[in-house]
């Protein structure tokens, strides 16, 4: 069978009940996509995908499988026309992978071999992998272009890194083989992805404390966190705070669409695995998103300064021209959008998605 048989409207989106991945179901339904989500619900509720078929009217499939079950992903490819995979599911949180590093290298790293050998048995060789700015090491750089080194820090970092090794290699042995039907692989490194869709309906649910900054800045602000902790403000930045490049999540889900595109275009003709930075160029620093959270939720943020985290860099931010001239792709919300949408999520869903059980929100049935 050849990849292009298959029909181009068909994407498998694994992870798809989650953060990014209901964002990114919501963009493909409205691009005439046809969806199939894969995911074991680790982190996430099917809630999401009810309000994915609220904000588009239209229907999507989901399986609850874990992506390591690879008797059960090749029933899927059997019995769906799949011509992309679209690849969120992975576990996330830095901390939780310095204490479980196993547990993230099997989640990660396995669940990855196991969908690409389902792939590669049913002849779906087509990827946009969901990596992560953290597999760069430390350049000297504040801005991080695509060909910078790689060395990543963390266990979460290095199933990233490991990954996009993999596929690397899956690309390499199959232009040295000179295969019909190459892998294409697109690798979108993400820089900070904050954000909601403009509806208020899907947005991030974080299990218990939150990791990242506008999740818990945002539960600060409804009082469900009594105080936020800035880590260091002694960096050499001009606020003293550390600067990084936060990303409107529906920019980055927009950008996995072009990724499509490109993959079935004249960039990856022969096969191939190329590497995308998802990102503004534009970098904010911890007390400039705090005062921009104040002033659109015009709620004061309680916050303290805390001692520097060992590893974090004081300023880091993407080069996006690559995405830009070879995916079409560019970031065009700016943040006062990013926070403005992740406030209005927070304020219609102050429970997340926990909230429909208390009546604040839809409950159309899945299936
Ligand atoms: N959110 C970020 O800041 C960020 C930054 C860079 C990269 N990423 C990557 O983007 C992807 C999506 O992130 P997110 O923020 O939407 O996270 P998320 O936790 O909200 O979504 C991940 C989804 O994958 C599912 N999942 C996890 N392991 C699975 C498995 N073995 N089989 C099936 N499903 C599984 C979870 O249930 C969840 O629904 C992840 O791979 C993450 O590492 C996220």
């Amino acid at each position: 069978m050849n990849q292009k048989s298959m029909n181009p409207k068909n994407i498998l989106v694994t992870g798809g009940a989650g953060y990014i991945g209901s964002h990114a179901c919501v963009e493909l339904l409205q691009a005439g996509f046809r969806v199939v989500v894969v995911d074991n619900l680790s982190n996430s509720k099917t809630e999401s995908l009810s309000r994915v078929r609220q904000i588009t009217g239209l229907p999507l499939t989901f399986y609850q499988c874990d992506i390591r079950d690879k008797t059960a992903l090749a029933d899927i490819f059997a019995h769906e026309d799949i011509n992309t995979v679209m690849h969120f599911a992975g576990l996330k949180a830095v901390g939780e992978s310095c204490a479980k590093p196993a547990l993230y290298y099997h989640n990660n790293v396995y669940g990855t071999l196991a969908l690409t050998e389902a792939m590669s048995e049913a002849n779906v060789k087509q990827l946009v992998f969901s990596s992560s700015a953290t597999v760069y090491g430390e350049s000297g750089c504040t801005q991080y272009s695509e060909h910078f080194p790689l060395g990543a820090i963390n266990p979460y970092g290095r199933s990233k890194a490991m990954i996009e090794d993999i596929l690397r290699d899956l690309s390499a042995a199959d232009i040295l083989n000179q295969a019909k039907a190459p892998w294409k692989i697109a690798l979108l490194r993400y820089f900070n992805p904050i954000g909601a869709h403009e509806s208020g309906l899907i947005g991030e649910d974080p299990n218990g404390i939150p990791n990242n900054l506008m999740p818990y800045i945002s539960q600060v602000a409804i009082g469900k966190l009594a105080q936020l902790s800035v880590f260091g403000n002694d960096y050499p930045t001009p606020d003293g705070t550390g600067i990084r490049d936060y990303i409107h999540v529906v920019d980055l889900v927009k950008g996995h669409i072009k990724a499509i595109a490109a993959l079935e275009g004249g960039t990856f003709e022969s096969g191939g695995c190329k590497a995308y930075n998802l990102g503004t160029g534009q970098g904010y620093s911890v007390l400039e998103i705090i005062n921009a959270f104040e002033k659109v939720s015009g709620r004061r943020i309680n916050y303290k300064i805390a001692p520097r985290r060992a590893g974090d860099l004081a300023e880091c931010f993407a080069n996006p021209e690559l995405a830009l001239k070879e995916l079409g792709w560019k970031a065009e919300k700016n943040l006062l959008d990013m926070v403005a949408d992740t406030w209005n999520w927070q304020t219609k869903n102050p429970q997340g998605y926990a909230s429909v059980e208390a009546g604040c929100a839809s409950t159309e049935a899945t299936g």
